[in-house]
Parts: C-alpha cells; sequence; structure tokens
C-alpha cells in the first residue's frame, strides 16, 4: 500500500495531507525520515508521524454524534474545554470530526478514521446541504426571508442561495429551518445577523440525506450501510 493511503487510512488526516507531511519529514519508515513520494509500506512496516507509531487496520469506523453545548468541535484543546473525542472514546479507532460545530452550536456532527472521505465531504465542491433549525430572536418577515434564500453579505461574502423555512414565529422569537451548501466560520449565526435576527440556538440536524433524529445529545451512532454508501456517491 502507498505511504500516503497507509497514513490516511489510520485516520491521520486525507491522502494530499499526508503528502504534505511527507514532504515536512514528519514521516519516518522503520525509523528512518522518508521523503520520497510514492513509496509503499509492507506488512510489518513501522509508521511514524510526528514521532508516534500508526497503524492502519484498514477498518474504517463512521459514526453519528449529537454534539451537546460546550463542547468543542477537536481532538484536543489547549484551554482544556470538552471536546467531542471524548463522547466516542469508547470506540478503539482514532476517529476525527467531518468539518465542524460551534462550541455553541448542538447537533449532527459525522465523525470518522477515513481521512479520505472525510477531505472529500468538507471540500467545497462536493459541499452537501446541511439542515439546521434556528431559534433567532424578534419577528422574521418575509423580506429577510427571501433575502436570506437569495444570499446575504456575510462581512466581504456573499452567502449562495439557501433555503429557508419558518417552522413557528411567535411573539419574541422565531424558529427557521435552514439549509445552506457552504460552510463558512459562524455562517448561519452571521447571515441571520444580518437580515437583524440574532440567533439564541442553533442545532444541525441533518448533513445531505444523514438525519439526527432522535439520537440523544452526547450520544452516538454507527451509520448504516446504505448511510455509508450514500456518503461514498457523494
Ligand atoms: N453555522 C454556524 O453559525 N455555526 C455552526 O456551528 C454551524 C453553522
Amino acid at each position: 500500500m502507498r505511504l500516503n493511503k497507509y497514513i490516511a487510512d489510520a485516520g491521520i488526516c486525507s491522502r494530499r495531507k499526508a503528502d504534505e507531511l511527507i514532504a515536512n519529514g514528519n514521516v519516518k519508515l522503520n525509523g528512518a525520515v522518508i521523503k520520497e513520494m510514492g513509496c509503499t509500506v509492507s506488512e510489518g512496516d513501522k509508521v511514524e508521524v510526528n514521532g508516534r507509531l500508526i497503524e492502519a487496520t484498514g477498518k474504517k469506523v463512521y459514526v453519528a454524534v449529537n454534539k451537546p453545548l460546550g463542547y468543542i468541535t477537536s481532538m484536543d484543546d489547549d484551554r482544556d474545554r470538552a471536546t467531542v473525542a471524548e463522547l466516542v472514546a469508547d470506540i478503539p479507532e482514532r476517529l476525527f470530526p467531518v468539518g465542524r460545530l460551534d462550541y455553541n452550536t448542538t447537533g449532527l456532527l459525522i465523525m470518522t478514521n477515513d481521512g479520505q472521505m472525510a477531505y472529500t465531504l468538507t471540500h467545497p465542491k462536493h459541499e452537501v446541504f446541511k439542515t439546521y433549525v434556528a431559534k433567532v430572536e424578534g419577528v422574521i418577515s418575509d423580506s429577510r426571508i427571501v433575502r436570506l434564500r437569495k444570499g446575504v453579505d456575510i462581512g466581504g461574502f456573499v452567502t449562495s442561495p439557501a433555503r429557508v423555512k419558518v417552522i413557528k414565529q411567535m411573539p419574541r422569537y422565531a424558529i427557521v429551518e435552514i439549509q445552506i451548501r457552504e460552510g463558512k466560520n459562524r455562517q448561519v449565526r452571521k447571515m441571520f445577523a444580518a437580515v437583524g435576527n440574532r440567533v439564541q440556538e442553533l442545532q444541525r440536524t441533518a448533513i445531505g440525506e444523514i438525519r439526527l433524529g432522535r439520537l440523544m445529545e452526547g450520544h452516538y451512532r454507527k451509520l448504516t450501510k446504505q448511510e455509508i454508501e450514500y456518503l461514498k456517491s457523494l
């Protein structure tokens, strides 16, 4: 197996990122730094990335996690905050999140050790519609909905067309479902702020056809065969 694929299969990163690690001298094969592209790994070889021995068992794991409030979407945190890694700590494979959710956003996060898939799914070219349910302050008028649908300026970036549906309008707040394809930093919050409705709560309920469903906060479930096939087909 090619070295870059071995590294991606071990859940470290995408193949392309693995090429960078190799070129930068961060990878050792049987104790020696290897910078040669296209090098292959055989049974019994020892591969180290940044000094850590890695293992590609070939077993791919895909889970849907319901991220609670107050967790960060990374594998460790220098400020000692809770991380999503803790939510899948009983899975022996090293899983990492596909894309990210804000500290204050709850809901669906896919985690996997399939580096290639993680890379493909977050690449702008392949971005699927992600569904969010937002509780926003105040009244959301029809003209604001039209603006959100067409695209709004969120500070130097105009969002592409979105699908927007008001689920409930109460006197002081509204519950709105919004589907976007892009994944700019804090995009949904910025979009609502741009039309004058501050987001109070935000939950992601679906990524393409993968749904959060009734998964409890802080829990995970393995994706079904059909869901994995669907993600691979994107
Ligand atoms: N948009 C946001 O504002 N926050 C998220 O976590 C995801 C999308």
